[in-house]
């Protein structure tokens, strides 16, 4: 049986470093396959997905994965138009999708929302952002993404910039790379410092430097990963006015970058990668978007399949 049929997927924590490379290993195989094999995958399967957040790339490479693999996907993108208006609890909500599908999506505001969910569906669940917490299947892209782009991801320098505060996709991204032997730089703005509490078991695994200052780092590094101020979850507007713009990728700062860098973003981008940055050869944030579509398709694959594909 494959080790990840019928599991959740909560935590990046919780995959080791040939847990990771499997993925990546299925993912390549289902970019190569043609397509009337590749719909074979996943025929006759439903996935359900519930965004409590809104959503672009998550919910949409998730649908798209689907249909490439053959199956379909139902779901409630705007929880304003759900029984969750009438009080129905997450809880329910939940048993109810997983009644209807054959595996859940989640996206949700609260921390341990996704770890909750799966203690009451029958169904696998997929964590699509919960909180400030994770991002399991956008660490897992972004993985792909460096190792495709890059050609290995142990002996890289790698630059996380921006939110690291709020940004849930940093955490699971740092807890991915903890399985690997990379060189990493946090560079925020002080008040968006990464959380050490919530580090903790990364600290273990992961060495890295803290600083405020990108131009001491920009011409070193193979990685240069850049976050969106999250505005929404900061407590007052004052706050954010505080940090807004603090680091811009211009073209001033690409030249700066070594030529075979790469910038990646999780997205969506406000101003901290200006457009004219977009046509570089170091700009891989669109494939990285692109790449999703593939890493997810290879996750319900075999999420959805007891001996892979
Ligand atoms: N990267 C990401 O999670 O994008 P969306 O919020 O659009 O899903």
């Amino acid at each position: 049986m494959n080790e990840f049929y019928n599991k959740d997927i909560i935590s990046i924590k919780d995959y080791s470093k040939d847990q990771l490379e499997k993925i990546f290993d299925y993912t390549e195989k289902i970019m190569n396959l043609d397509l009337p094999t590749r719909r074979e995958i996943c025929k006759g399967k439903t996935l359900s997905y519930l965004f409590y957040e809104p959503s672009t790339r998550t919910r949409l490479s998730f649908e798209s994965a689907m249909a490439s693999i053959g199956g379909n996907s139902l779901g409630i993108s705007d929880i304003s138009s759900s029984s969750t208006q009438k009080g129905e609890s997450l809880a329910d909500t939940v048993k109810i999708m997983s009644i209807y599908s054959d595996v859940v999506i989640l996206r949700h505001p609260l921390d341990g929302s996704s770890r909750f969910a799966s203690e009451v569906s029958s169904k696998p669940i997929i964590n699509a952002g919960s909180g400030t917490e994770e991002h399991p299947t956008q660490a897992i892209q972004d993985l792909f993404t460096i190792k495709k782009e890059k050609k290995k991801i142990d002996g890289l320098k790698i630059g996380i910039i921006g939110d690291l505060k709020y940004g849930r996709t940093v955490y699971s991204l740092l807890a991915g790379l903890g399985n690997y032997d990379v060189d990493v730089h946090l560079i925020s703005p002080k008040p968006l410092q990464i959380r050490s509490d919530s580090i903790y078991e990364i600290r273990k695994k992961l060495t890295f430097t803290e600083s405020t200052d990108l131009e001491e780092y920009i011409e070193d590094l193979d990685v240069v990963y850049v976050t969106r101020i999250q505005k929404e979850r900061f407590p007052d507007e004052e706050e954010y006015l505080k940090v807004k713009g603090s680091y811009v990728i211009g073209l001033d700062m690409q030249k700066k970058m070594k030529e075979d860098s790469i910038i990646l973003h999780p997205l969506p981008r406000l101003d901290e990668i200006s457009i004219d940055v977009d046509k570089t050869k170091n700009a891989k944030y669109f494939e990285q978007a692109e790449n999703g579509k593939y890493t997810r398709a290879a996750l319900l694959g075999l999420i959805l399949n007891e001996n892979g594909f």
